[in-house]
């Protein structure tokens, strides 16, 4: 009996996802490429044809052989691996209106896929093609507004195809959706129970590593602490070191917390500070790209690596670099495989990072688990709950949530159809000429910021995520959306971008915000309720001053989230409390109110 399932990864951000999916289920599943052959593909119980960020029409598009179709094999197509599969079974693939973030699926044939689920459901979208014209042999099963064949099925042959993506949280019954397909469709027995995911990496850390030893940049995070304690479990002490750079740019109290966390484990004589606060701002001087930015950092902080490593005596070739790097920092860095699109380069994958991996010299023993996947091994290793359930902080730190330009800008009008919009709900809407990262249909995008005012300064969270949505469906200039908490009663249309760079003075004032903003969540005792809650400094100017946004979320894994619905007089009294921080200096506070997609994250 065939055990295993071969996913085809066509470039989409969440293919390994998929993955880590059906591991959760017992399953095992395998990644190729496009160009993988059909007598590979044979040997699995069924095949995933992954999203990504191509349309089939296009020139160069990622395609499968046709053979694989007369495998006797069943095969789910997801988004892009949907569309695929509906054109290689003779359906029409059309650029579409776009749907990205949560929309509304009516289920509305009878079918093993969704086999006992409800016929309304939610589901996540990242599309700008749709499939049309759907061949005699296929049944549609299900629809969204924008999308008539939002699922597929050829039930005879086990072809499948769903242009939402059943592996992300957000999928109300995706995870069920993949199991059906897994057990009922493939034959394949699930089980949900964890694996001694400990003992086996401990083994693989020492088989790795051999004689050597591991040289740890930590940051204070999750991620690189439960890297550093698996290491210092796997190996003897001495044979493990880490390095904290105070960058200059980390929150208030990080590099203490630090200390104090691994003093509670036994491992503070195995860790050196280097303060390198003047190199980094030094460099970062002037600087407004985010990806210079990043690619800046992480240079630095492999140069600050190099010389410890030499300070200390370290003959460089008995040394493995020891990163925390998890799975999604490699997918939005461009991915292993090389095909997914690179939507920020995070600084554990600079090009001095690279090109050490490249000579084997890295040892990153969460490379494949997801945050949460990480959390649990924290958990299991015995870290304190405050440790393994902080907010992620991403390695280039403050630097990327400073935003810096250098040209002064006007907002503007929202076009007319979107200004009525607007009135229906009793908002006013500017576009700030401001930009951002987001991820759309598995690519990268950089684009404006749409700011709301709701007229009575109200918070109604389902108005501003149906607006946030449709303005950017439709706005395709915009992919993030911001509502006022607290700020002038003028409105939006004097509102403008002045320049600014990192300085001392906008970091320290941004870490204070960060600072209240965690202070106030953990007396709430809602600071384990969000996942992350990044703070943003952005030259958006009322008056003289700039504006703080805040970005709390919701997600499971980093890679698809949803904005947090905090009490909303919890929000409007950090806000006052930020902005009387410095008087002047802060003009304004909103709230992001945009899911990922159509946004990343953090903003840089
Ligand atoms: P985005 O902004 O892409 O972020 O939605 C997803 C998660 O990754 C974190 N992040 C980073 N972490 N180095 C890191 O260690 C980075 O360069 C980086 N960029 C983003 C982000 O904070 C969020 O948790």
């Amino acid at each position: 009996m065939k055990k295993r399932i071969a996913i085809v990864d066509l470039g989409g951000q969440y293919c390994h996802l998929i993955g880590r999916r059906l591991r959760d289920f017992s399953v095992t599943a395998e990644i190729y490429g496009p160009d993988v052959s059909p007598k590979e593909l044979a040997m699995h119980a069924g095949i995933i044809l992954s999203g990504g960020p191509s349309s089939v029409y296009e020139a160069g598009a990622p395609k499968v052989q046709p053979a694989i179709l007369e495998l006797k094999r069943p095969i789910l197509g997801i988004c892009y691996g949907h569309q695929l599969l509906a054109q290689m079974l003779g359906a029409r693939v059309e650029k579409g209106s776009g749907e990205y973030g949560p929309t509304k699926l009516s289920v509305s044939a009878e079918d093993r896929l969704f086999a006992d689920l409800p016929k309304e459901q939610l589901v996540w979208m990242s599309h700008g093609d749709t499939v049309n014209q759907l061949p005699a042999q296929l049944i549609p099963l299900a629809s969204t507004e924008q999308c008539p064949n939002a699922a597929f099925a050829d039930p005879a042959n086990g072809f499948y195809g769903v242009q939402f993506h059943p592996e992300v949280v957000q999928t109300e019954y995706g995870r069920d959706i993949l199991g059906r397909f897994v057990s009922s469709i493939c034959g394949l027995e699930i089980r949900s129970d964890g694996k001694d995911r400990v003992q086996k990496l401990l083994e693989s850390i020492r088989t790795r590593v051999g004689n050597k030893s591991v040289f740890f940049l930590v940051s204070g995070g999750v991620d690189s602490t439960v890297a550093f304690v698996l290491c210092s479990k796997a190996l003897p002490k001495e044979r493990i070191l880490g390095l904290y750079v105070d960058t200059g740019l980390m929150r208030k109290r990080e590099k203490e917390d630090l200390v104090v966390n691994l003093a509670s484990i036994g491992l503070v004589d195995r860790l050196r500070i280097k303060d390198e606060t003047r190199l980094f701002l030094d460099k970062l001087k002037g600087v407004v790209d985010p990806e210079e930015k990043r690619r800046i950092i992480g240079g630095l902080f492999v140069d600050a690596q190099s010389r410890t490593m030499a300070e200390c005596g370290i003959d460089e070739g008995q040394w493995l670099l020891g990163q925390g790097t998890i799975y999604p920092d490699t997918i939005e860095s461009g991915g292993a495989s090389g095909r997914a699109a690179v939507i920020k380069t995070h600084h554990n994958r600079s090009p001095e990072i690279l090109a050490l991996l490249e000579k084997g010299l890295v040892i990153e023993p969460l490379a494949e688990f997801y945050k949460d996947e990480v959390r649990e091994l924290g958990r299991l290793l015995g870290l304190q709950p405050k440790l393994t359930n902080r907010w992620p902080f991403p390695g280039p730190g403050l630097a990327i949530r400073c935003l810096c330009t250098r040209n002064p800008e006007k907002a503007t009008r929202l076009e007319k159809p979107l200004e009525a919009l607007m009135e229906s709900s009793d908002c006013e809407g500017v576009v700030i000429p401001i930009k951002s990262v987001g991820v759309q249909g598995d690519s990268r995008t950089y684009k404006h910021v749409v700011a709301l005012r709701h007229r009575q300064q109200h918070l109604d969270y389902e108005m501003l995520q149906s607006l946030s949505t449709k303005l950017c469906n439709v706005h395709t200039t915009t992919n993030r959306v911001i509502a006022l908490i607290t700020g002038p009663a003028t409105g939006l249309m004097d509102v403008f971008v002045k320049p600014a760079t990192l300085t001392e003075e906008r970091l320290e004032m941004l870490r204070e915000a960060d600072f209240i903003v965690r202070r106030r969540m953990e007396q709430a005792k809602l600071a384990e309720k969000v996942w992350q809650f990044p703070v943003v400094l952005a030259p958006i100017s009322f008056r003289a001053g700039e504006a703080i946004i805040l970005r709390p979320v919701n997600s499971e894994d980093g890679m698809t989230a949803d904005f947090a619905r905090l009490p909303t007089d919890l929000v409007h009294e950090m806000a006052d409390e930020i902005i009387s921080l410095r008087k002047g200096k802060i003009d304004a506070v909103f709230l992001d109110v945009t899911s990922k997609p159509p946004a990343t994250i953090e903003w840089e």
